[in-house]
């Protein structure tokens, strides 16, 4: 089989690929990054690349304009080499700006103050403790085995009826003590109902002591280094998920981790070299020693923990969505490759079904919604749309499945929020100017999921589409033409955009936005319906997750994507699931709430559910079919 090198601009990698590979496969391998939402399957049309020089084979597919051809755009999925190729990896397939932003995100939305555990009235017990302890020698009247006499001086100072250690620890425990001349450092670790001597070292080094708590996202990983003796967080860090190159959604890398040879093995290496990058960063900015920190919580959503725990997860996407397990013991943190004290301990937040993870019980737990005795609803918009509605005596939820169009996805100038999207969008006169805020004052090179909320509520409300999300005849504005055989409205011209080409939204993309918000609002009505009760009845909806926070309110109610409730009942809670590990990390309650909160919630799956369905289908309007549900737009 023939052997071709393909140079990758503007990075300057080169990599090896056969003539049976595509352009996409050489450059995952070689780390580099091509957008590729679908994994491949030639549907998202998102891996577009320039071929500079040399010659391809372009399987058939309909996804790039006739321009695009014109200007030598091929699909890095459905493109094999046919010679030594130059490729370029133009900037709308490329992530940029991420640190920055992911950085922001991180500081702006996750308190990095501290943690006010009474606020939570939790108490400040930490999942790990040191305790300093002065031990009285043996002699032949005290002959008490060195272990036994060390789980004595522990129990002198905390209730603990069960205690364990390893052997490794039992095998250095003689020198320790008698070299430390009986003062020594125990470090514990909670196992159930059972307390565990992970670490004993000489001397006193009870001042010392850090835990991490960790945000396991499908698109970012966030984690804040902790000082769990006080409280404090020290350092933070946060980077995109390094899996997101073999795909971008959970259901692509499901497939991958399934049908790739060493899938499994390659995602699962990803999110721990994310963790442990993150964790060195903090740890170096904190000026800690990675020895101290002895132990990590991670929140994530079921699919993202499987991966990092190299679970099976081959079941999770195939009926009846079957999970290895939602609730995982703690583990030593490095047996899964997470770098920290080698004898320090990884916990992990319960979820409760395939589709409501840890990520959703750690946003209950830091909503507090489980305690009150008023009527709350979380909702958690990304590519699922998790809800949870309930209070102190009950919590039901769901998850619906709203595809990537919020993140960009399935639109064809969709992007994640980083440098270069528009985020905000004003339609005016009839749809013949339009205004637009970019992130980072950059010049666009696409719209993300709160521009594309946005542009979809300007555009009724200047009734450029209708209330079924049609256009209105091309023409109708300046901005309003046919584009390969679609409509599209133009948000920006060419000379205005970083991409050199106009920056459009199409009625396919119109559609898909339409899907997704109806997916959420039809979700989170059967949860409503099926417990008798309406929107107005509500007292707080809490809106979670990264992209939660960017939502311009008004135009989500306009659209229809959030119910028609007083906006002061609305509130957005941030990374509640980084928020509910902080809590968990830091309070052994917190985190036998947040597992008393995973048993609760009962779980209804919208899959096989008819009346998901029929609301859906009514949900596929501008804002929806039955107006009185939005008294505030129509
Ligand atoms: S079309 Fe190539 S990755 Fe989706």
């Amino acid at each position: 089989m023939a052997q071709y090198t393909i140079k990758f601009l503007p990075d300057d990698k080169v990599a090896t690929a056969t003539s049976e590979e595509t352009i996409l496969d050489a450059a995952q391998r070689t780390g580099v990054y091509v957008s590729s939402l679908c994994g491949g399957d030639m549907i998202c049309g998102k891996c577009r690349v320039i071929v500079k020089e040399g010659q391809v084979f372009e399987e058939q597919h309909m996804l790039l304009s006739r321009e695009e051809v014109r200007l030598g755009y091929v699909l890095a999925c459905a493109s094999h080499p046919r010679s030594d190729l130059v490729v370029e990896v133009p900037v709308e397939s490329r992530m940029e700006g991420k640190q920055i932003l992911v950085d922001e995100d991180a500081q702006r939305f996750s308190g990095l103050a501290g943690v006010d555990l009474a606020k939570y009235e939790f108490h400040h017990s930490p999942l790990t403790r040191k305790i300093y302890l002065e031990i009285p020698p043996p002699s032949l009247e005290d002959s008490l085995s060195d272990l036994s006499r060390l789980f004595r001086a522990v129990r002198a100072h905390i209730d603990a009826p069960i205690m364990q250690t390893g052997l490794k620890n039992i095998r250095r425990l003689p020198q320790i003590l008698r070299r430390g001349n009986w003062k020594v450092t125990c470090t514990l670790g909670q196992r159930g109902g059972t307390v565990e001597v992970i670490e004993i070292e000489e001397g006193d080094t009870s001042e010392r002591n850090y835990g991490v708590a960790v945000d396991v996202g499908t698109t970012t990983v966030v984690t804040h280094l902790i000082d769990l003796n006080a409280s404090k967080i020290l350092a933070t860090d946060a980077t995109y998920n390094s899996q997101i190159a073999f795909g971008e959604d959970v259901i692509t890398r499901l497939i991958y981790a399934k049908e790739e040879v060493g899938g499994r093995e390659r995602l699962h290496e990803a999110i721990v070299g994310n963790i442990n990058m993150l964790i060195n960063n903090t740890v170096a900015a904190a000026d800690v020693s990675i020895q101290d920190v002895t132990c990590v919580l991670c929140a994530g959503n079921t699919t993202m923990m499987h991966f990092l725990l190299d679970l099976d997860s081959s079941n999770i996407r195939r009926e009846p969505y079957i999970p290895a397990a939602t609730h995982i013991a703690p583990a030593r943190a490095i047996e899964v490759g997470i770098q920290i004290n080698p004898r320090g301990l990884l916990y992990s937040v319960p979820g409760v079904s395939s589709y409501v993870g840890g990520d959703i019980t750690s946003g209950v737990l830091a909503s507090g919604i489980y305690r009150s005795p008023d009527l709350s609803m979380l909702i958690d918009v990304g590519t699922n749309g998790e809800i949870v509605i309930g209070n102190s005596e009950w919590l039901v939820c769901c998850s619906a499945s709203a595809g990537p169009a919020f993140e960009g996805g399935e639109v064809k100038f969709g992007m994640r929020a980083t440098h270069g999207a528009i985020e905000k969008v004003k339609v005016l006169m009839g749809g013949e100017v339009v205004e637009t805020v970019v992130i980072a004052n950059e010049k666009p090179r696409g719209i993300c999921g709160s521009g594309l909320i946005d542009v979809i509520s300007e555009l009724r409300r200047e009734s450029v589409i209708d209330r079924t999300a049609k256009f209105a005849e091309p023409g109708t504005c300046s901005r309003l033409r046919r584009m390969d055989d679609d409509t599209e409205f133009v948000i920006a011209y060419a000379d205005e955009t970083a991409i050199g080409r106009d920056i459009a939204i199409t009625q396919p993309d119109i559609n898909n936005l339409v899907r997704s918000k109806a997916a959420v609002y039809a979700g989170a009505s059967v949860l409503i319906k099926s417990l008798d009760l309406k929107f107005d009845d509500l007292q707080h909806l809490y809106i979670g997750g990264g992209f939660g926070n960017y939502l311009d309110l008004p135009a989500s109610v306009a659209i229809g994507l959030l119910p028609d409730i007083p906006l002061e009942k609305v509130k957005f809670i941030g990374n509640s699931s980084l928020s509910g590990a902080k809590l968990g990390i830091l309070s052994q309650e917190a985190y036998e709430e947040v597992e008393k909160i995973a048993q609760k919630m009962t779980y209804i799956d919208l899959s096989s559910n008819r009346q998901f369905m029929d609301e859906y289908s009514s949900a596929l309007f501008l804002p929806h079919t039955d107006l009185e549900l939005f008294p505030s737009v129509s």
